[in-house]
C-alpha cells in the first residue's frame, strides 16, 4: 500500500489529513497517512505554550504566538471552505477572535473528520533521506514519549512544519552590554511584562505592529518602532514613536540612523523568521526567501527536484486557511493520481520562474493581494475543494488595509460577511483596546 509521511499536524498538515479524509468519505480509496507532529497536541502555531527556549523535551519551542493574540486579519479571509464559522460556533461570531477561538475552530474541522489517529504527537521527524533504488522514503523519528528512534519507509513525502517558528535574530553593537531585556518576537509571551516600560521594537512588518499595539494595550509607558526599509507610517497613538534603522545601543540609550536616540528598557527584535528545515539533506531542503512565490515549488507545492516532496504552506501568507487548503487538496490529487505533474524538469522550473516574475512585476499590496488570490483559485479550480468568493476575500482584505490606515488600535472593531454563509459578524461587545480578557468565553458573550 502507497505510505505518505506528513510531517506537522499545524493548519497546514491538517488540511492535508483533510483533503484525504474527505476523498475516502466520497468513497476513494487512500494511501496509509502517518502524520508527525513533535509537539503533544495539534495545532501548530496556534497551540499556545507559555514555554519559551526548549520544550520539554529539550526541542526548540514551535510556538511563536503570544497571549493576547488575536488575528490580525478578518477571519472572513481565512475561513475554510468546507467547515464555516457558524458550523463549528453555531451562530456567527465577530471578525477578529482571539487565538484561543482560532485553536478551538481549527480542531472543530478535524475532530469532526476524525482523523487524530493519523498523527503520532509528542514525535520529531529527525531525517529524511531519498532512496533512488526504491523510489521511496526513509524516514527517522523519535517518539519523546517511548524515547524510541525509529525509521520507516514512505512513498511521499508532505512537509508542512511551518516557517514562522525559526527566528532571524540579527545583533547591533552594544547588545552584549544593554541594560535590559532583549527578545525575539518568537520569545514574546506577555505584554503585562512590558507595562511601565519604554520599549523598543525593531523590525516594520505584522509582529512590530502587533506585538507594540499589545504593549501600548497593556500598559507600556512608550512604544519605538525602528524601520530598516520604510515606516509603518499608521497614525499611531501620541505614545507611539517610528525611527529610522537602529545602528547601535549604549547602555539603555539606542542610537537611530538619523542621528536621534531614545532612552529603552527593552528591546524587542520583530525581525521576521527562517525557512528551517533541520531534518532535510541538501537534495530535499527548499531554499526560499518569505515570499509569495516560492523557490523550486511547481504550483507552490511540488518540489522540483523531486517530485514526490510537497511543501505545504512555505509562501508568505495573506491567505492562509483556505490556501493551505487548496494546496492540500492539489497535493492529494496528484498522489491519487487525478493530475498530472509535467514529467518534464524544465516544465517545472519555468512555472516557477514564470510565478516569480510576475510577483515581482509589482511592489503594490492590492497587487499582491490578488496575485495570491489568483493562485487559490487556481489550485481550487483543479480539484473538489468548494469553491467559493475568492475575489471577495480579497475586497475584505483591501477594506482591512483602509481600516489599518483610519484607525490602527480599532481596525479590529470592524465586521465583515462570511464569503461561505453570506452572514454579517456581528460588531464585538467590546472595542479591541478595552477587551483585556481574551478568554473564548469572554470573545463568545455577544
Ligand atoms: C505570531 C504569528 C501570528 C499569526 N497570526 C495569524 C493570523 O492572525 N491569521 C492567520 O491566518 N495566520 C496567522 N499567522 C500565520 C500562520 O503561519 C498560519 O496561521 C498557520 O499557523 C501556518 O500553519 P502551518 O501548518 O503551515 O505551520 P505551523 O502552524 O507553524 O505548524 C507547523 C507544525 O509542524 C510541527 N513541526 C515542525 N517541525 C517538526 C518536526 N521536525 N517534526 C515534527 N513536527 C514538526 C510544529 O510543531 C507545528 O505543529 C501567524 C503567524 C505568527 C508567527
Ligand atoms: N496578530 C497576528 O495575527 C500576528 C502578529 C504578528 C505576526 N503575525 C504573522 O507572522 C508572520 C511574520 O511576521 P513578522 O512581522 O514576524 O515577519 P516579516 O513580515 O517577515 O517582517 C520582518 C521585519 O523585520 C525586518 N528585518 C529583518 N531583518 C532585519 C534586520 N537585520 N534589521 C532590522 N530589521 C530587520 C524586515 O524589514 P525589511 O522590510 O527591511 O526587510 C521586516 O520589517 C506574518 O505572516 C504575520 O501576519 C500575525
Amino acid at each position: 500500500m502507497t505510505k505518505i509521511a506528513v510531517i506537522g499536524a499545524g493548519p497546514s498538515g491538517l488540511a492535508a489529513l483533510r483533503a484525504f479524509q474527505s476523498a475516502k468519505m466520497k468513497g476513494a480509496e487512500i494511501p496509509e497517512i502517518v502524520c508527525f507532529e513533535k509537539q503533544s497536541d495539534w495545532g501548530g502555531l496556534w497551540n499556545y505554550t507559555w514555554r519559551t527556549g526548549v520544550d520539554e523535551n529539550g526541542e526548540p519551542v514551535h510556538c511563536s504566538m503570544y497571549r493576547y493574540l488575536w488575528t490580525n486579519g478578518p477571519k472572513e479571509g481565512l475561513e475554510f471552505a468546507d467547515y464555516s464559522f457558524e458550523e463549528h460556533f453555531g451562530k456567527q461570531i465577530a471578525s477578529y477572535p482571539p487565538r484561543a477561538v482560532m485553536m478551538d475552530y481549527i480542531e472543530g474541522r478535524v475532530k469532526k473528520a476524525n482523523v487524530r489517529d493519523w498523527i503520532r504527537f509528542s514525535t520529531v521527524v529527525r531525517w529524511v533521506e531519498y532512496n533512488e533504488a526504491t523510489n521511496d522514503f526513509t524516514v527517522t523519528v523519535h517518539d519523546m514519549v517511548a524515547d524510541k528512534v525509529t525509521k520507516d519507509r514512505f512513498d511521499y513525502v508532505i512537509c508542512a512544519s511551518g516557517h514562522f517558528s525559526s527566528p532571524n535574530v540579527p545583533e547591533y553593537p552594544g547588545f552584549d552590554q544593554f541594560y535590559g531585556r532583549i527578545v525575539h518576537a518568537h520569545d514574546f509571551r506577555d505584554a503585562r511584562e512590558f507595562a511601565g516600560q519604554d520599549v523598543l521594537l525593531v523590525g516594520a512588518s505584522y509582529s512590530a505592529e502587533d506585538i507594540g499595539s499589545q504593549c501600548w494595550k497593556y500598559g507600556a509607558k512608550t512604544v519605538t518602532t525602528s524601520y530598516r526599509s520604510a515606516p509603518m507610517g499608521f497614525n499611531w497613538p501620541d505614545n507611539w514613536e517610528e525611527k529610522p534603522a537602529l545602528e547601535r545601543v549604549e547602555g539603555k540609550t539606542a542610537f537611530f540612523k538619523d542621528g536621534t536616540s531614545k532612552q529603552v528598557d527593552a528591546i524587542i527584535l520583530c525581525t521576521g523568521y527562517k525557512h528551517y528545515f533541520p531534518f532535510l539533506p541538501d537534495d530535499l531542503r527548499l531554499k526560499t526567501k518569505n515570499r509569495l512565490a516560492t523557490h523550486d515549488l511547481y504550483k507552490g507545492v511540488v518540489y522540483v527536484h523531486n517530485p514526490k516532496m510537497f511543501f505545504l504552506g512555505m509562501q508568505d501568507q495573506w491567505f492562509t486557511f483556505n490556501m493551505f487548503d487548496a494546496q492540500a487538496w492539489y497535493v492529494r490529487d496528484i498522489i491519487l493520481g487525478r493530475i498530472d505533474v509535467p514529467a518534464d524538469k524544465q516544465v517545472l522550473l519555468d512555472d516557477v520562474a514564470e510565478r516569480e516574475a510576475r510577483e515581482e512585476a509589482s511592489d503594490d499590496v492590492k497587487y499582491a493581494i490578488k496575485y495570491q488570490g489568483a493562485y487559490v483559485k487556481e489550485l481550487i479550480a483543479d480539484t473538489d475543494y468548494p469553491s467559493f468568493d475568492v475575489d471577495g476575500a480579497c475586497k475584505a482584505f483591501f477594506e482591512w488595509k483602509q481600516h489599518k490606515i483610519d484607525d490602527i488600535m480599532g481596525f479590529r472593531n470592524n465586521c465583515y460577511k462570511s464569503l461561505m454563509t453570506g452572514t454579517m459578524a456581528p460588531i464585538h461587545h467590546t472595542p479591541w483596546k478595552d477587551a483585556l480578557d481574551d478568554s473564548m468565553e469572554a470573545y463568545l458573550k455577544n
